[in-house]
């Protein structure tokens, strides 16, 4: 493989594209399946707000309304066996829900932690549970999943949070390392702070801030050049790679620099 060869086997034409985004009913799940639906693919659309869906699809012919709770894996494999019986197959399973709160270590809580977890991990691993059988028996699609760059490394106020997103960064290279060979596609999707109302709680100025419809364009032009790891916005994420590399003690003291706590 070429140097600078895409990781990813290139998706089909959108039109020609049947997609199926979980976590659609708001924020950038329902942007990028909007703008799936906008570039012609056919879109089945899912989570647990079934009035909420309908509105993102807005009577599209090609969109599929399939409410569930993707923590849930067998209404994940009733929705899957529905989509790929009225379609017959899927091209690319996109992973987009998750939760956020803020903790830092003197709030930690069992429950709260086990909240996080069971919606940011456990909910993308038991729907990969249920799709990669199918997706390995068609031979062809692939499966993204949203993660954040909160995974890179600790940040305060993410106790939880940013475990659960270097887990789901861990899970997905490993898919890659599995799936690549079987001619799958696997896209892990790392974005900065996106303006949904996952992030309208916190009370902080967030840098590098875009709306959800620029994250939905970065998602589907990462899908298009084949990226394994998409990961926007540039000049936010370009900063928090470069801090990756640093030593510990480097490392302590620009996080403590940049967000002063
Ligand atoms: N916004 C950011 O700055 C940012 C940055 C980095 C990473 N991310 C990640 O990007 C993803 C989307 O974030 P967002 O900001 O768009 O969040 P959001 O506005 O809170 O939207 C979350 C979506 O996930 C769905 N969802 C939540 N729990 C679900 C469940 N149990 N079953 C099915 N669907 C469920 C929600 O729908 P229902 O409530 O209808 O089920 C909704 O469609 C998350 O994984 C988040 O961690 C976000």
């Amino acid at each position: 493989m070429g140097l600078f060869a895409p990781l990813n086997p290139p998706p089909p034409p959108w039109p020609q594209a049947r997609v199926w985004v979980i976590g659609a009913s708001y924020g950038i799940g329902a942007a990028t399946a909007r703008s799936l639906l906008a570039a012609g693919a056919r879109v089945a659309l899912s989570a647990r707000s079934a009035d909420k869906l309908r509105g993102v699809a807005d009577n599209d012919p090609r969109a599929l309304i399939a409410p569930l709770d993707f923590t849930k894996g067998a209404e994940v494999a009733t929705a899957w066996g529905r989509i790929r019986t009225e379609w017959g197959g899927c091209d690319l399973v996109l992973i987009v829900a998750g939760t956020h709160k803020e903790i830092r270590a003197w709030e930690l809580t069992e429950a709260d932690a086990d909240a996080l977890l069971e919606v940011n991990l456990n909910g993308p691993i038991a729907t990969a549970a249920a799709v990669l059988p199918g997706l390995l028996a068609q031979g062809h699609g692939g499966i993204g999943i949203v993660s954040s760059v909160a995974g890179y490394r600790g940040l305060p106020k993410a106790l939880i949070y940013g475990a659960s997103k270097a887990a789901l960064i861990n899970f997905t290279e490993t898919l890659y390392l599995d799936l690549h060979p079987k001619g799958l596609a696997v896209y892990l999707i790392n974005p900065g702070f996106v303006s949904t109302p996952l992030t309208a709680r916190n009370k902080f100025t967030m840098p590098h801030l875009i709306s959800a419809e620029e994250a939905a364009r970065e998602i589907v032009a990462g899908i298009e050049r084949g990226d394994f790891e998409i990961h926007f916005p540039r000049a936010f994420t370009r900063q928090l790679k470069f801090l990756q590399l640093l030593p510990y003690r480097q490392y302590f003291a620009a996080v403590r620099k940049a967000t002063g706590l």
